[in-house]
């Protein structure tokens, strides 16, 4: 694997030059490009005498071989580490104002960032929609953690872990493009069921799960529908994204465009229920307990599952006890191809941050796909379904 090797100026551009020595011990070539700051924490002869190779520092040293744009052509992969806010914000708006963020506005070669700052900087709004506009733009972040920072606090803003990094890396430069032609219709996020205009029952649902493996998908070349109920999250780029906000809106969206895909994956929270009725006005406040009848919602998968074909069809199972068990029955009820097992107790496996999964198929197929951030975790997910898909 050719590694571009991004350092920008942060105190974990140290932690750089370690990552740099573990990916040429397993024969990763690395070209390395320090910005100006990140010379203020660590030298380029670090990363010569690691690598063997030269070290990039500016866009002038030899135009000749116009370098931002040679170093990008020979490299798998670009990796930053640590991303600062100021690099994030520069790429986020196209500055391309040296080497680093002219190499990487050049990159047709996936793109991954791993930001470090203290925490302030990265709760700030400005950093936040930064993130969320290079995501949009099919860059790769690996969350940085939460630990101990170098205002020695803790926070959230430290570098994400070696492996995660790592994971990142292996997973963007082993990306084949193995869902070319495909078409991928996926259900995600929560529904909503109003019983007035401004009142309505939901549940903790962000979409993150189903977001990640849009992405993915998309980024392996399938034809991506995604199917988005309410919530902050932005879709990804170069996907098709249909909005819902109730459940009967989710069930006519799926039966038009979601029927006849190569693969469906049905991650969304639908409401099993929703209030017999609505009323067109706000209800008034009142002393007297509220009673509400609900009426069942109908079933978007098994809705599906009834009209399969040739449709890989995969669903998600939201479990607080017994979860396998329940798991499979919804398998074979719901005419599935395979299941993911979520465990949902206390809200875990809502929400952006790491989850853990385990694959249901078949009479007792069974695989783990372990905890792991989302992004990981949807990568590892599509690679079973499409080895599930190899042997149907
Ligand atoms: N699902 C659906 N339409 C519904 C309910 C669920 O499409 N009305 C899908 C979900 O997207 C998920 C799967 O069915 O892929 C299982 O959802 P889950 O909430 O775990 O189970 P339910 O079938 O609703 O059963 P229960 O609430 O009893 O666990």
């Amino acid at each position: 694997m050719k590694v571009l090797l991004g350092v920008s100026g942060g105190i974990a551009a140290y932690k750089a030059a370690a990552l740099t020595s573990t990916l040429v011990q397993r024969g990763a070539t690395v070209d390395v490009i320090l910005t100006a700051a990140a010379q203020r924490f660590i030298t380029p002869l670090t990363f010569a005498s690691l690598t063997a190779r030269p070290v990039y520092t500016s866009l002038w040293d030899a135009p000749e071989r116009i370098p931002h744009i040679h170093l990008v052509r020979e490299a798998d992969v670009a990796l930053v580490v640590p991303a600062t806010a100021n690099l994030i914000a520069k790429l986020a708006a196209g500055i391309a104002d040296d080497l680093l963020t002219s190499a990487l506005l050049a990159a047709r070669i996936p793109r991954i960032l791993a930001p470090a700052m203290n925490d302030a900087m990265y709760d700030d709004g400005v950093t936040q929609e930064n993130v969320r506009a290079l995501r949009a733009r099919g860059y790769e972040l690996v969350d940085p953690e939460r630990g101990f920072l170098a205002e020695r606090e803790r926070g959230i803003g430290r570098l994400a872990s070696p492996e995660r990094i790592l994971d990142a890396l292996e997973r963007a430069a082993g990306r084949r493009r193995s869902l070319l032609g495909k078409r991928v219709a996926i259900t995600a996020g929560p529904t909503r069921e109003a019983f007035d205009p401004v009142r309505f029952v939901s549940n903790a649902s962000t979409g993150a799960t189903g977001i990640a493996l849009a992405r993915e998908a998309a980024l392996r070349g399938a034809s991506v529908t995604l199917l988005l109920g309410p919530t902050l999250l932005d879709a990804p780029a170069g996907v098709d994204v249909v909005r819902f906000s109730s459940a009967a809106e989710l069930y006519d969206a799926a039966l038009q465009r979601a029927v006849g895909a190569d693969v469906i994956i049905a991650t969304a929270a639908v409401s099993d229920w929703r209030p017999a009725e609505r009323s067109e006005a706000k209800r008034k406040k009142s002393a007297e307990p509220l009673t509400e009848q609900f009426e069942a919602n109908a079933d978007v998968l098994a809705t599906l599952g009834e009209r399969k074909g040739a449709t890989f069809l995969v669903g998600f199972a939201a479990e607080t006890e017994d979860h396998e068990r329940h798991a499979r029955a919804k398998l074979r009820e719901k005419n599935l191809d395979a299941i993911a097992v979520n465990d949902v107790r206390g809200e875990r496996g809502f929400g952006p941050g790491e989850n853990e999964l385990v694959l249901l198929w078949g009479r007792d197929g069974r695989r783990e796909l372990g905890r792991a951030d989302k992004a990981t975790l949807a990568a590892r997910l599509l690679d079973a379904i499409e080895e599930r898909m190899r042997c149907s």
